[in-house]
């Protein structure tokens, strides 16, 4: 039988990583796509026997159908995580254009670049396509067109399951808050408390953790979900359902 395939976009980054590590679980072998092949190359090598690192610029449909070419000789493609994610544009009044375009293309024609490229292989296996958005698809939490484009993200998601639902693959979101990785690097050295002032806005008093999206990525990748598609999953200590503080302030009761 030919091997399942995983893959991961943007998989040398920590959450990558961990959805990486998780899939393992279930899949023979992993895809570790990233635009930076020398850090997947590190990370397969971190994780050991059946990861492989793979050059992937998701901005690039070039890039994406030679990877897709790839992946159709090494085995049978079960699952799609679009996890390629950043953020250049911090507010509205101080972003470019050219911020707002390279949130976007990264954000959200990339996901679609991927899929596209990928959707035969999917099909052919009934796969499942995973895509890792944001609370800040969600809600206004800053960086308008990362946002913006995660927003996107979650609907692009309902399409794919609704329009691909009749061959069986089912696609949903993952929006995780806040994760502490090396995206958060120059924000952490702005303020070393920004992880601690973030955790008191969450219900459950800490942020995220990269295995939280991970487990939440395996569930949804498995036959555990085969009735669930087109739902966004918010992996995020609650931040979507509500803020303590608020909830105290405008009820005057210290209960929350
Ligand atoms: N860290 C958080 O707080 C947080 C919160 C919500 C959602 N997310 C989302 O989770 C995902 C992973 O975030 P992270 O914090 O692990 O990021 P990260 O910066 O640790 O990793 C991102 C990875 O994507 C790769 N990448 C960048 N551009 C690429 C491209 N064009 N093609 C392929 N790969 C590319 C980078 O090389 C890097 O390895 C992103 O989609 C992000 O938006 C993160």
């Amino acid at each position: 039988m030919a091997a399942s395939l995983a893959i991961i976009t943007g998989s040398a980054g920590d959450i990558g990583r961990a959805i990486a590590a998780r899939l393992a679980k279930d899949h023979d072998q992993i895809i570790l796509a990233d635009i930076d092949l020398s850090t997947a190359t590190a990370a397969a090598e971190q994780l050991g026997a059946g990861f492989v690192p793979m050059q992937l610029d998701v901005t690039d449909p070039a890039s994406c159908a030679a990877a897709a070419e790839h992946i159709a000789q090494m085995g049978t493609l079960r699952t799609l995580v679009n996890n390629a994610g950043a953020s250049v544009a911090v507010s509205m009044q101080s972003a470019t254009v050219s911020d707002w375009q390279s949130d976007r293309a990264l954000n959200l024609d990339g996901p679609y670049f991927v899929f596209q490229a990928l959707a035969d292989q999917l099909i052919a296996a009934k796969g499942a396509v995973i895509n890792i958005a944001s609370v800040n698809g969600m809600g206004v939490f800053g960086h308008p067109a990362y946002s913006a484009a995660k927003a996107g993200m979650i609907h692009f998601t309902k399409m794919i399951a609704v329009e691909y639902g009749k061959y069986g693959i089912r696609a949903n979101t993952v929006a995780p808050g806040t994760v502490r990785t090396q995206a958060w690097t120059d924000r952490a050295q702005a303020n070393p408390q920004v992880f601690e002032e973030a955790a008191e806005h969450y219900a459950l008093g800490r942020i995220v953790d990269p295995t939280d999206v991970a487990e939440a990525v395996g569930f949804l990748a498995s036959p555990l979900a085969g009735a669930i598609t087109g739902v966004c999953l918010p992996v995020d200590c609650g931040l979507t359902a509500g803020i303590p503080a608020l909830a105290r302030t405008f009820s005057q009761s210290q209960d929350y």
